[in-house]
């Protein structure tokens, strides 16, 4: 018996499978059952084509809602004779193809052959997502994740490994490979995120849908936690016309018909046709709502990553300057990142960044009639990572009548900044321990004093750009719960730079400190759980009981989401009267975009009295 079928299974991984229906093929898991294997005599309903195959529906639908009933067969000539509405059996080669290893698989038929007509004309409707289907699951992606795509360690497992049965009314990723191949409409589309230069966007449909945000676009949290596996990009349009690129966050366009598909990492909906925008948002975001009192009692404090700011372009130096002063309205103290050396890109020794500050602050001049002050440390050349030769840094551009220097005292690149008793600062301002390791191809922290008009004490600032996520895995792909680019080194900057600030307020608990910068880190996930927990500070979001929903400087992928923070000790925290995230980026079309981080900023009673 144990000899016989062990030759069975052999001839069985060699031969071909017959009538099988296309459910069958599929399987109720991500990877087909028969992968590899030739199947003969399938027969489906085309209900789309592409240039490099078609799609067909199953004739025989069984009543699981696990195993989708359509698949892609892969050839570039099959369609050729083929009509939309015919019905026809073929043979083919299953196949699981995806493009890079950390993406999902897409299950096809490749090699047709014994292509045979059945019948034509018959009829092709889509399936409604919400209405012919179950809805799409709102927060979590796989079971693979444990309940929290954020958790560490992460990449521990591989959908492709695991297989799990799925469990489309739990999991995103699950509905949609239960959909995979399949015609459907989505209704009521909504636009989440502006196109990429593929002219592909995010959407959702009008079915319910978790952190959507006052402006139509779908913010992650730690409820749940939430990341918006609701969601499906659009991809490029099956009957070659193409998507608008002037398309972005909030703007809702006519129902979209076509195939569930997944490519490059992500599920996709690739269109019929072209994406049409039938009311398109406002790119126009409100000013901040309050201005300085231009003394103690009511300082305002910028934050803003300008994205790798040379001496040129000027065009991108006015862009953020007319931010400065129109939609910021031009803050006593800003703490900028990504200030790029006076040679921009081009690796030559240079660190200075003195032209580019110049620029900035004259261009503002020029917006505003404000005249700002600028402080930074020059990096050692090519340590601190960024665009290479860049020389990226934190900067603080401020308003000398309102805020200065306390006692400046500056640094140089490798001095490391000490808090003395007072406290005080050894160098005004000073990098926060440059030769540690967890500042390797990194920014250091940029600490400084600051007297305000009126004040008794100064108050403190750490200007933070902590390693960014690249390296990172998709929500969407294989390894679960997904690699989130460089945490061990956040992690280490959060230890760091936490300890610098507990000594501040070691020496006194009602110090006035502000920390404040790209984080690259959302404030739910491990780095900034150990900053919050080691330091005391408070986000101001938190303080100013900022909805959830609309805690986002960024668009990245489905998601808005916050890497942009700005948190504060208790004194200032019981002092805040205001803050305020100004989407000047994140709800612009692709040539409106300055930067890809939105600015934000806070009004503060710094006077310490
Ligand atoms: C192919 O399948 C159809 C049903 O889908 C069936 O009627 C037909 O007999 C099959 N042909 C062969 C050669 O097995
Ligand atoms: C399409 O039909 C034409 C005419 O019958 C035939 O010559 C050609 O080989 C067919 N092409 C394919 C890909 O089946
Ligand atoms: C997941 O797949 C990736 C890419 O093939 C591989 O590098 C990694 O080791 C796998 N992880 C696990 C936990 O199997
Ligand atoms: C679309 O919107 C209409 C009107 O608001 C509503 O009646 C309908 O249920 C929605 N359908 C879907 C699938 O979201
Ligand atoms: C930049 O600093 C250098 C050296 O101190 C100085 O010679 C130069 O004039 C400065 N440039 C600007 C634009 O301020
Ligand atoms: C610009 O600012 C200067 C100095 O603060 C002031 O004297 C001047 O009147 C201002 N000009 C305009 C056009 O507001």
């Amino acid at each position: 018996m144990f000899a016989t079928s062990l030759v069975l299974a052999a001839i069985g991984s060699v031969l071909s499978v017959e009538a099988l229906t296309i459910a069958e093929i599929n399987g109720n898991k991500f990877l087909s059952p028969y992968s590899g294997q030739t199947v003969t005599n399938v027969t489906g309903l085309i209900t789309a084509k592409s240039s490099a195959g078609i799609f067909l529906r199953s004739t025989t639908p069984d009543d699981d809602p696990r195993t989708s009933e359509s698949i892609y067969v892969y050839s570039s000539t099959v369609g050729t004779n083929l009509t939309v509405g015919d019905i026809i059996s073929l043979d083919g080669k299953v196949s699981e193809y995806r493009s890079t290893a950390t993406y999902l698989y897409l299950t096809e038929l490749g090699s047709p052959k014994n292509v045979k007509v059945l019948s034509s004309g018959n009829a092709v409707t889509p399936l409604v997502i919400g209405e012919d289907t179950g809805l799409p699951p709102t927060s979590q992606y796989t079971s693979l994740d444990g309940g929290d795509i954020f958790a560490v360690p992460n990449g521990v497992a591989n959908i492709s490994s695991v297989n799990p049965v799925l469990d489309p009314t739990s999991y995103g990723l699950d509905f949609w490979e239960s959909l995979s191949g399949e015609l459907v409409t989505i209704k009521n589309v909504t636009i989440i995120a502006r196109p990429n230069s593929y002219r592909e966007s995010w959407i959702a449909g009008g079915w319910p849908a978790s952190g959507r945000n006052a402006h139509g676009g779908l913010t992650m949290s730690a409820k749940d936690p939430d990341a918006n596996p609701e969601t499906l990009m659009v991809g490029t349009p099956l009957d070659g016309t193409k998507n608008p690129t002037t398309s972005k966050m909030g703007d809702k366009a006519a129902d979209v018909m076509g195939i569930v598909y997944q490519q490059f990492g992500f599920y996709y909906i690739l269109p019929v046709t072209a994406l049409t925008v039938t009311a398109p948002a406002s790119a126009a975001a409100p000013p901040v709502s309050f201005t300085s009192k231009g003394n103690c009692k009511g300082v305002t404090i910028g934050d803003y990553n300008v994205e790798n700011m040379a001496p040129t372009p000027l065009s991108h130096i006015n862009a953020v300057a007319s931010h400065v002063a129109n939609a910021l309205k031009t803050p006593d103290l800003m703490f900028i990142q990504e200030i790029q050396d006076n040679t921009g890109p081009t690796d030559d020794g240079v660190v200075d960044a003195n032209k580019t500050l110049t620029a900035l602050v004259a261009a503002i001049k020029t917006a505003s009639n404000v005249t700002y002050s600028f402080v930074d440390i020059d990096p050692v050349n090519d340590l601190d990572g960024g665009q290479p030769g860049g020389n990226i840094r934190q900067a603080y551009i401020y308003r000398p009548e309102v805020v200065s220097l306390y006692n400046p005292n500056p640094g140089s690149s490798t001095d490391a900044n000490e808090v003395l008793p007072g406290p005080a600062l050894k160098f005004n301002p000073g990098r926060i321990d440059p030769a540690n390791s967890a500042w390797t191809v990194s920014r250091k922290p940029l600490v400084a004093a600051w007297k305000a008009k009126g004040a008794k004490k100064p108050f403190f600032t750490v200007n933070v750009h902590w390693s960014s996520k690249g390296g990172g895995t998709s929500y969407e792909g294989d390894v679960r719960p997904p690699v989130n680019g460089a945490l061990d080194a956040r992690q280490a900057q959060a230890e760091v730079t936490s300890d610098f600030i507990a000594q501040i307020l070691a020496e006194d608990p009602s110090a006035r400190v502000i920390a404040s910068g790209d984080f690259n880190e959302f404030s739910f996930v491990q780095p900034i759980e150990t900053f919050t927990a080691k330091t005391g500070l408070t986000d101001l979001d938190e303080v100013v009981g900022r909805p959830i929903e609309e805690r986002y400087t960024y668009l990245f992928d489905m998601n808005t989401q916050a890497l942009d923070h700005m948190f504060v000790s208790p004194a200032l925290a019981a002092n805040t009267k205001g803050y305020e995230h100004i989407h000047v980026n994140s709800w612009a079309a692709p040539k409106g975009v300055v930067s890809d981080h939105d600015p934000s900023v806070a009004l503060l009673n710094v006077c310490g009295c």
